[in-house]
């Protein structure tokens, strides 16, 4: 496995893979691998020819008051994960490396960033977006693998890459979660034991939000409020959304839509925790 910390670097090693005319597959991380990340790396290592995995710990996607400097590192333990992985590249720039010069130049999606959790993370989606863009340009893949566990982060990226005519598939993964339910996250680590076991709520929350619209409730607001009720009856916590929106615009959910996303973003502790599952409307066209 290599490792470059240059973009002049990354580029080469691609570069030369290309040549040989292999598929690139990319994987683009914070870092702080989990089971999940490892999820995405495995079907990249399937399906494309040469595995390149990005980590870095973007400032710009992160609030003046967010947990940048609380965020796990853990380079050496991750590049072992990767090496394991048979990942071919691991691109781990430095923050100079990728904004040498200030950052003047923005990606954003409009409309898509302003929901969910762009209401309460204003500038967050600029940030990822922006990186992302970045990412691709200086990796050239294939195909890029996302993760479902960041739904509204895949459906920006996937509408960037379109209008900005980027030549890169976007494939979305499954969410891969603990025994109980949590999805696995970077942030569960801010979480003690109690805090912990109060947070398999977001699961529970979110199978009873898909066990009432399964069983033919289609007001959105019941569903959320049964939702809440969940959450807020394990422990104290605050609660950033939980909404049942359609699954492509991210509007509010309407007895039309076919496939809702029933999402929500909880702050439990010191962690924010973000889960969704999409549910497919019974009878619906
Ligand atoms: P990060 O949170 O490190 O996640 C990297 C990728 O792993 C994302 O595509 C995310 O959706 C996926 N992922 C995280 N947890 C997952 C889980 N439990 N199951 C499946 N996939 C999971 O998302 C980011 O980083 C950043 O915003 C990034 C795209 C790297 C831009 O900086």
């Amino acid at each position: 496995m290599e490792i470059a910390q240059t973009i002049v670097d990354i580029r080469r090693l691609v570069g030369v893979a290309k040549k040989a005319g292999q598929t690139v597959g990319f994987v683009a991380t914070l870092g702080a691998l989990h089971g999940g990340h490892m999820s995405l790396i495995e079907r990249a290592r399937k399906e494309t020819g040469f595995v390149v995995v990005s980590i870095f710990l973007n400032p710009t996607q992160f609030g003046p008051d967010e947990d940048l400097d609380e965020y796990p590192r853990q380079e050496e333990k991750d590049l072992a994960l990767c090496e394991k992985a048979d990942v071919d590249a691991v691109f781990a720039p430095s923050v100079e490396q990728m904004y040498p010069s200030g950052h003047c130049t923005v990606v954003k999606v409009e409309g898509l960033a302003e929901k969910l959790c762009g209401a309460n993370r204003p500038g967050f989606f600029a940030g990822v977006s922006t990186v992302v863009a970045k990412l691709f340009n200086i990796v050239g893949p294939d195909v890029a693998y996302f993760g479902q566990k960041d739904a509204q982060q895949g459906l920006i990226i996937k509408q960037m890459v379109e209008e900005l005519d980027m030549a890169v598939e976007i494939r979305m993964c499954p969410t891969v979660r603990e025994d109980d339910g949590l999805a696995m996250s970077s942030r569960n680590a801010y979480l003690d034991a109690g805090q912990r076991r109060q947070a398999s709520c977001l699961y529970r929350a979110l199978q009873e939000g898909k066990k009432l619209i399964e069983s033919g409730q289609v007001d959105r607001d019941k569903v959320t409020a049964a939702m809440e009720r969940i959450i807020k009856d394990a422990g104290p916590c605050s609660i950033d959304y939980v909404a049942a929106v359609d699954s492509q615009s991210l509007e509010p959910a309407t007895a039309e839509n076919r496939n809702w996303l029933l999402a929500l973003a909880v702050r439990i502790g010191r962690g924010r925790l973000i889960d969704n599952i999409v549910v497919e409307i019974p009878g619906a066209k």
